[in-house]
């Protein structure tokens, strides 16, 4: 008998008895990913004519809006070397354990997790709207133990308000944030952006390149959004940002920017 506490979503029926890890979909309307974290398949045998999978409640958090803290900031076969590639790119970039880093929309701490390690106790800052998905994150990335040894700071907002941590960054990272942002929040996160930045600061940033027109024009978060450099550049260069090109892989393909206050 399944225990009153499970929750049944509809999915394909994998083969195996019991399950751990992750489910991974593309979505036909959005084109986007969804994805369905997997504790343990309660009772297979019960399942309904190969439509739905049972899962416990462990994964209900994981599960909200549908997704998990993985698969909710890209596809999840490739959230490991999503989050090493960026510490890869900050720390060729210069960053240093002494520095203070702002991480903008710092997800499920899939590159948080190195930076966090990597920096000096305050050294890590992380802003996101999602609470949800920062506390899944230490409570499946980091644990609490990390957090507590070198004390990284949070806000959980969408304004880009980045004077909340109440000083200056050394080094900026925005990974796969413009590669959704409609054009008055990346103008927004640009501005508030070089409000918090000193004379030797660093933005480093990604975005998807395209060669023709701008895909820009719409409100709000988008599932995907290509630039060409030429206007991405032209936008930082109004909030007196240079911006130039680095030459790094990115797992999906992304291009990699390095801005300096001109
Ligand atoms: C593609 S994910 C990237 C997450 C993280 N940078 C990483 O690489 O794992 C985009 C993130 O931006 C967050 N986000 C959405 N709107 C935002 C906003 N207005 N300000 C900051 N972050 C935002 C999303 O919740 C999500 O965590």
């Amino acid at each position: 008998m399944q225990p009153s506490t499970d929750v049944a979503i509809p999915c394909r029926v994998l083969d195996s008895k019991d399950v751990y890890g992750f489910l991974f979909e593309r979505d036909s309307d959005t084109g986007g990913h969804i994805g369905y974290a997997v504790s343990r398949i309660v009772d297979k045998d019960k399942v309904p004519s190969g439509q739905l999978m049972v899962f416990t409640r462990e994964t209900e958090g994981m599960m909200r809006k549908g997704q998990d803290w993985r698969s909710w900031v890209g596809p999840v076969e490739r959230y490991d070397i999503t989050g090493a590639n960026q510490f890869r790119v900050m720390v060729n970039e210069g960053l240093r354990e002494s520095h203070e880093m702002l991480d903008i929309g710092c997800g499920s701490l899939r590159g948080g997790r190195f930076f966090i390690l990597y920096l000096g106790t305050h050294g890590y800052h992380g802003i996101e709207p999602e609470e949800w998905l920062v506390k899944e994150g230490i409570k499946y990335e980091t644990g609490d133990g990390l957090i507590q040894f070198k004390l990284p700071a949070f806000e959980y907002a969408k304004d880009f308000g980045f004077g909340r941590f109440g000083h200056d960054f050394d080094y900026l990272l925005a990974q796969s944030i413009f590669t959704h942002t409609s054009v008055v929040e990346t103008n927004l996160c640009l501005s508030e952006a070089v409000n918090v930045m000193h004379d030797k600061s660093v933005f480093i940033a990604n975005f998807e390149e395209s060669s023709d027109a701008t895909r820009i024009n719409f409100d709000g978060w988008k599932e995907c959004n290509q630039l060409t450099y030429g206007y991405f550049s032209g936008l930082a260069a109004k909030h007196g940002l240079s911006m130039k090109r680095l030459d790094y892989p990115h797992p999906s393909g992304l291009k990699w920017v390095r801005m300096e206050k001109v």
